[in-house]
């Protein structure tokens, strides 16, 4: 798989767009995800959480993505989400090996939970284990706490100021770790929930000004968030936008129509819709994110 994915981020900085990353666990969300971006000429990332990946397999999904990116001939991201979320048993990052070996080439690890200290020193040796593995593999790490779980939630997603990610120790984070992006937290968070999130797009200008080119901006949590809001987040330096529940509850919402409305049982035929509503929803996001045509 391209593994000049630096190149990739370096451009849509110059271009001035993002690279959305769409989450995903089975082969027919990623035949949705792949097959709009090839169709919009947009580079793309596909990536797993630690649970889609555990349903999909590390292998499986590396050759999948290979495989797409052979015939669609554009750029394919396969970025491992949210790795050691809950800093357990990080002690050999043995699964950040483990998905080194699959073939990933592209690594989030997420320190969040941890002391600041902690996050620089953990997310200091992913990026040397990842540089050491091949210089091109890209590594995200994260300052800040977000919130929430890609579902809709009836509940109220509180973000207390402390979670959000202060500029200044952007910029000490970046140096000290070598991270090529930094997921950052500034009024979003995981899910849909009622309330729609607001973005401190003032911070993110801040944050960008602080760390300039050391490392590309990420925003998680892209589902639910207004256009304008996205648009704005993108003019003041993210690169890179995260979506997930969007596409889960697209693909759900249509599988679910079409299992209770025909009596279709073949699969090549009853997944198509669901196939479809995903792609919709990447279509719309490729559109807002200006990523299309940059392939
Ligand atoms: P959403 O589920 O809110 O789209 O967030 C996805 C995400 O940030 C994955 O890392």
């Amino acid at each position: 798989m391209n593994l000049n994915t630096k190149k990739l981020f370096h451009d849509a900085e110059a271009g001035g767009y993002a690279i959305g990353q769409f989450n995903a666990s089975t082969a027919d969300q990623i035949k949705g995800i792949i097959g709009t971006a090839a169709r919009m000429r947009a580079p793309v990332i596909v990536a797993t959480s630690e649970g889609e990946c555990a349903f999909i397999g590390a292998r499986q999904v590396v050759k999948l993505c290979e495989a797409y990116e052979e015939e669609a001939g554009i750029p394919i991201i396969l970025n491992a989400d949210h790795t050691y979320k809950d800093a357990e048993k990080i002690e050999n990052l043995d699964k950040i090996k483990a998905l080194l070996t699959a073939g990933y080439n592209s690594i989030h690890f997420d320190g969040s939970v941890l002391s600041f200290e902690d996050n620089v020193r953990w997310t200091k040796q992913v990026v040397e284990l990842c540089k050491e593995k091949d210089p091109g593999i890209s590594v995200e790490g994260e300052l800040g706490f977000l919130p929430g779980a890609s579902e809709v939630s009836e509940k109220k997603v509180e973000i207390k100021p402390e979670y959000l990610t202060d500029p200044a120790q952007a910029l000490e984070f970046v140096r000290a770790t070598g991270v090529d992006r930094l997921a950052v937290s500034v009024g979003n968070s995981h899910g849909i929930s009622f309330q729609e999130d607001r973005l401190d797009i003032e911070r993110i200008g801040k944050i960008k000004e602080a760390i300039g080119d050391h490392a590309v901006l990420v925003l998680h949590g892209g589902s639910g968030i207004p256009d304008e809001q996205i648009r704005a987040a993108i003019a003041h330096g993210i690169r890179k936008i995260n979506v997930n529940t969007e596409l889960r509850v697209a693909f759900h919402g249509a599988l679910k129509e079409v299992l209770t409305t025909t009596p279709q049982t073949t699969p090549y035929k009853f997944f198509p819709p669901a196939i479809d509503a995903v792609a919709r929803v990447v279509e719309g996001k490729i559109t807002v994110f200006g990523s299309g045509m940059h392939a």
